[in-house]
């Protein structure tokens, strides 16, 4: 029967890393996947995670299974990142959290639970957006439309076109929105525009459905959850869709959470009922290292803290990268202007690369993005950017 199976296509961005490690050039740089790199090019431990893990080996006494949403504590200190301790969808007891595995899984129970248990079968995605979500959502049995949302010519939001797109959905219509750091574009929403938006979701009955994996890695921690807040304010459900495999550089521990907020204490308890029954479905409960490893450091001040000042040197240290990424640039002899890239939030930085420069980048100079254009800025170093943008420079002169 397996004679019948074709083969699949590479996957845009993990397919990269694949081709990335076959690749036997020795200069060979890889600016595909967002993986946040130091200066010396290494994905570290953090040190509040290595911490907290030293901890949980000598007080764990039992691998028992988690109940099907995980780890009641790592819930609870979700809630309070996304929201804000005093956030009134908390105080109404009117949002529910399970631990997932990384945001993938976590996009993908929403996708199924909303499949199962509601008459909605269709979600809206920004054009462009990350590369999996298509297929997540595609594979749960949702049919995925797009709004438009980035304009070329301006390498910025087309926010008007992004509502009168949204305003052509139906009633019940899920809308992805990514919480921060838009990825692949880095181009955000302002308060302003997150408070229209909300009101469109209100006035149309849509259901946002926020996909937040880089929270900290815009402003700050608070900062950067300001449009979830404005919008969780503003409409009666909604899902959050998290993930720590960025700001707590927990990658391969896979650790996420999917939030549901209702209209009232009881349907978000009967929402949150389903999704567990989607959870034992799906993988019955999650491995508790990733959950225990972030409650473990949010319940202690010092490790708290110790984490945010990590967390803000990654920022800092991929801004930094930023502002010598266009400087580097113009010293090679570029001449178009790239300063648009500083304005950009989180790790990636939407080129505008055409898909031929890209595969030049890869086939001559052993430099690898996303064919989007999309360049992880997370992945640059000192030592690596004269390489990127001698690179970019000769395909650009072409
Ligand atoms: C990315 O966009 O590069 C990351 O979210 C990693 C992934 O799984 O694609």
């Amino acid at each position: 029967i397996f004679s019948l199976v074709e083969r699949a296509a590479a996957d845009p961005i993990l397919g990269l890393t694949d081709a990335f490690k076959a690749d036997k050039r020795t200069n060979k740089v890889n600016l595909g996947v967002g993986i946040y790199k130091d200066e010396s090019g290494q994905t570290p431990i953090l040190k509040s995670v290595k911490m907290a893990e030293a901890k949980l080996l000598s007080e764990e006494i039992s691998k028992s299974y988690l109940g099907m949403e995980g780890v009641l504590a790592y819930n609870t200190a979700v809630q309070g990142l996304l929201f804000g301790e005093a956030h009134r969808v908390i105080q109404d007891k009117r949002v529910f959290t399970a631990q997932a595995p990384g945001g993938t899984g976590s996009l993908r129970v929403a996708a199924e639970f909303v499949m199962r248990h509601t008459p909605v079968r269709t979600i809206w995605v920004s054009d462009p957006t990350w590369a999996n979500h298509q297929n997540i959502f595609s594979s749960a049995g949702l049919e995925v439309k797009q709004y438009r949302y980035y304009q070329a010519q301006t390498h910025g939001l087309d926010f008007e076109a992004m509502i009168a797109d949204l305003s052509s959905a139906n009633i019940g219509d899920l809308v992805l929105l990514h919480g921060c750091c838009h990825n692949p574009t880095g181009i955000d929403l302002n308060i302003e525009q997150w408070q229209q938006l909300a009101d469109l979701c209100l006035e149309k009955s849509l259901v946002p459905l926020f996909d937040f994996a880089y929270q900290g890695f815009g402003e700050g921690v608070e900062e950067d959850a300001q449009g979830l807040r404005v919008v969780a304010n503003t409409v009666p459900e909604l899902l959050v869709a998290n993930s720590f495999s960025k700001n707590f550089g927990l990658y391969n521990e896979r650790i996420g959470a999917i939030t549901v907020v209702g209209n009232d204490e009881t349907q978000a308890s009967n929402s949150f009922s389903q999704i567990k029954s989607t959870i034992r479905g799906l993988y019955s409960n999650p491995p508790a290292h990733g959950g225990l490893i972030v409650s473990t450091i949010l319940a202690d001040s010092g490790l708290k803290a110790l984490w945010l000042s990590e967390l803000q040197e990654m920022r800092e240290r991929i801004g930094q990268m930023r502002t010598l990424f266009v400087q580097s640039l113009k010293a090679h002899g570029v001449t178009q202007d790239f300063s648009f890239i500083s304005q950009q939030n989180g790790m990636f930085s939407f080129s505008g690369l055409t898909k031929a420069q890209v595969e030049q980048l890869r086939d001559e100079f052993g430099v690898y993005i996303v064919g989007s254009g999309r360049i992880s800025v997370a992945g640059m170093t000192k030592t690596n950017m004269p390489v990127i943008c001698k690179a970019i420079a000769a395909v650009l002169a072409v």
